[in-house]
């Protein structure tokens, strides 16, 4: 007999050393279209795919701007202005000692 959990397995999209996320600022990767960022000890991937019509948002030190619609997020990818009305996306991220893994 055989447990079926129904858990899928993620891809790891990324592997980043601890020591190279800067204490408050961001890791942009931009071909996963990822930004790593540390706040208060708490690593937090983000995705940079603007949920209005998926262009790519750039990363300010104090927030995420889209450069299609002029849409607007802050640190922790909440709508600051429109048209965008959803958070950008949030990445699994898995502590792994002195490295952390990004789940796809
Ligand atoms: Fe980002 Fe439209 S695609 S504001």
């Amino acid at each position: 007999k055989y447990l079926v959990t129904g858990l899928a397995r993620k891809k790891v999209l990324l592997s980043i050393a601890k020591a190279d996320i800067p204490p408050h600022g961001a890791l942009v990767y931009k071909q996963s279209r990822v930004a790593v960022t540390r706040g208060n000890d708490r690593i937090t991937a983000i995705s940079l795919v603007c949920t209005h019509l998926g262009c790519t948002v750039t990363v300010t030190p104090r927030e995420f701007a889209c450069p299609c619609h002029g849409s607007t997020f802050d640190r922790q990818g909440r709508v600051i202005k429109g048209p965008a009305d959803r958070p950008l996306a949030h990445l699994p991220v898995e502590d792994r000692g002195d490295h952390i893994v990004v789940l796809a």
